[in-house]
């Protein structure tokens, strides 16, 4: 099965996107054809610093690789390396309905956040659309919230398929589990946008201010304290081994355990954890070409995949 998923380029990776999302990627990688791209040309509606895009889509490919991405089972590419995007985008462009892209509430969100009502963050799902379509996927796991994109790429192609003849995939939607969404140190979602995150990648140090930074009630250390309900044991369950975590379970429910210790606990186990693909991180910064290379071979094997569906597209509809 051909899956098929985009990742912003947008900074530092952070445990959120971690288990939210990366950790399911990398696991869909074995028994799969696996495409994941970068996706910058989306990047655009929102970084508008030529220095600062670039540095983040290597960020994006370098973190993947570190994590444990493999370029050889996964073609981890980026959106912009394979134009034919722009041009299919304009095609579906030409099929898709005012109304549908009105009705998208991720539009809505990010004007009211205080982004600009640029005509590329209203056509955003278009050119989502455009990513999906162009490589026949199968499937697409993506968060909840992605989960309306995934609609309006299903009736695109439908309408382009009734209009000029069978020709794009209907893709799957894959939605994530949600409970797999992540906690920020607020207790809400962890999120950029929220500032929130606790970066995979930071210094020990840095984690472990953030660790302390997670909010918790004021139950006093020998009183039970339920886990289920609380922010920062669920980041420990997350990240700690079971029988840690049972432990801490235990010891929650029966009193006698501070909030300051798990946290501790907690931020030693996050660096722990990730210290293999830290190291692995450090040399891929300090081998560029070797990302590069990665980035080119897959980008090789994108475009001619993409073509062969853009040529389909172009003749159904009379291009040509
Ligand atoms: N919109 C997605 C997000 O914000 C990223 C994305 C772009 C994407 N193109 C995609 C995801 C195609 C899945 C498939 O997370």
């Amino acid at each position: 099965m051909r899956v098929l998923s985009g990742i912003q380029p947008s900074g530092a990776l952070h445990i959120g996107n971690y288990f939210g999302a990366i950790r399911q990627y990398i696991d869909l990688q074995r028994g799969n054809d696996a495409f994941y791209f970068v996706a910058d040309y989306h990047a655009l509606t929102s970084v508008r610093d030529a220095a600062r895009l670039r540095g983040y889509v290597f960020d994006v490919i370098a973190d993947l690789l570190a994590l444990g991405l493999d370029p050889e089972a996964a073609t981890l590419f980026v959106q912009s390396d394979v134009p034919e995007t722009t041009e299919l985008a304009w095609l579906l462009t030409s099929v898709t309905p005012m109304g549908w892209l009105e009705k998208c509430v991720s539009y809505k969100d990010k004007v009211q956040q205080g982004l600009p009502a640029e005509h590329g963050l209203f056509a955003y799902p278009v050119l989502q659309a455009a990513d999906i379509l162009l490589y026949d996927a199968d499937v697409v796991p993506v968060g909840q919230d992605q989960k309306q994109h995934l609609e309006v790429t299903r009736d695109i192609a439908e309408r382009f398929n009734n209009t000029y003849g069978e020709t794009f995939r209907l893709p799957r939607p894959h939605i994530l589990d949600a409970v797999a969404v992540v906690p920020g140190v607020d207790g809400r979602k962890m999120s950029k946008s929220y500032d929130n995150t606790i970066e995979i990648f930071d210094d020990p140090k840095a984690i472990l201010k953030k660790c302390k930074k997670i909010v918790t009630d004021s139950t006093p250390v020998e009183a039970p304290k339920d886990p289920d309900t609380d922010n920062l044991f669920r980041l420990f369950a997350l990240c700690a081994p079971p029988d840690e975590v049972a432990e801490v379970d235990a010891r929650y429910r029966a009193g006698g355990i501070g909030y300051g210790e798990v946290k501790t606990r907690l931020a030693e186990h996050i660096v722990r954890r990730f210290a293999g693909p830290r190291e692995r991180r450090a040399e891929l910064v300090a081998d560029p070409g070797r990302v590069a290379e990665v980035r080119r071979a897959a980008a090789d094997r994108a475009r001619k995949a993409a073509r062969a569906v853009l040529d389909r597209a172009r003749a159904a509809c009379g291009l040509g």
